[in-house]
């Protein structure tokens, strides 16, 4: 049964997130321009400009041709739509290789755009990056399990925490995340059980995508909740609405209408 939960007041700050675990869930969407940050704005806690952006707005196969010029272009459109939400812009593959790219990268993000934090794909391998960034006071969201942007290294989509030693792992991924400053943990493609080990591990909030329900708060990619991205449809994603049949309807209206000529008629002529 769902609840009708009240609308977002304040703007949404990292010590807002932190607040939450334990007390309500979080919910986070991606968003990529101006105009839907802008329905999503008093809706939800959080908008995650996701390089997902680079499948579902560009065309591309997959996150990893994602440029910072790009991350950023629509970080600033997000946040020019919406004035709530805690915005994290997510940085593309290839810009956080070592501390000081990471440093120039993020800072960019905070000079360019108004985003309150950046993510970072990567457990305890990675550790020493979200350091570097958070003792610069960049706030940083960690991604653990299921990372898009190393798909080729993985050998391809893999669902995680399919056995103890596995979940070890992610543990220690998350542990590692948590000292070194992380606000929060996106937990992506992993089993429930694991998901909730890590949640129950560390103190700061995890945000999952296709790990169940115990973690601290949910995260969807617009396009795919709301059914505009038709390609495929993982498991995990709920569609609230069929966006793409309802555009096609609209449209086919549109067209038999120009063509019928009874579209524009007197209401909509000068
Ligand atoms: O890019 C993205 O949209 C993401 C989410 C799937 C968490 O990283």
């Amino acid at each position: 049964m769902s609840i009708h939960t009240p609308k977002i007041e304040k703007k949404v700050t990292l010590t807002t997130i932190s607040r939450m675990k334990g007390v309500e869930p979080i919910t986070m969407v991606t968003a990529y321009d101006a105009l839907f940050a802008k329905l999503f704005d008093g809706e939800v806690e959080m908008i995650l400009v996701g390089d997902s952006l680079n499948m579902s707005f560009l065309g591309e196969e997959d996150t990893l041709s994602a440029t910072m010029d790009q991350m950023i272009y629509h970080t600033k459109a997000v946040c020019n739509g919406a004035q709530l939400p805690l915005i994290v812009l997510d940085m593309p593959f290839g810009t956080y290789t070592s501390p000081e790219t990471a440093i120039k990268n993020a800072s960019r993000a905070y000079q360019e755009t108004s985003a309150q934090a950046v993510k970072i794909e990567g457990g305890k391998e990675r550790a020493h990056i979200v350091e570097a960034l958070t003792k610069n006071s960049i706030a940083v969201l960690g991604h653990i399990g299921l990372m898009p942007q190393f798909l080729r290294s993985d050998g391809g989509y893999k669902i995680r925490g399919k056995d103890q030693i596995d979940i070890d792992v992610l543990v220690e991924d998350a542990i590692a995340l948590e000292k070194a400053g992380v606000f929060a943990i996106v937990v992506e493609g992993v089993k429930a059980e694991a998901a909730e080990a890590i949640t129950k591990a560390v103190s700061v909030p995890t945000i999952g995508i296709g790990a169940g329900n115990s973690t601290d708060g949910q995260v969807l990619v617009w396009s795919d909740m709301f059914g505009f991205f038709e390609a495929f449809k993982p498991k995990f994603v709920k569609q609230y609405c069929h966006g793409a049949k309802e555009i096609r309807e609209g449209l086919e209206q549109y067209r038999n209408e120009v063509k019928s000529r009874e579209f524009p008629s007197s209401e909509y002529t000068y």
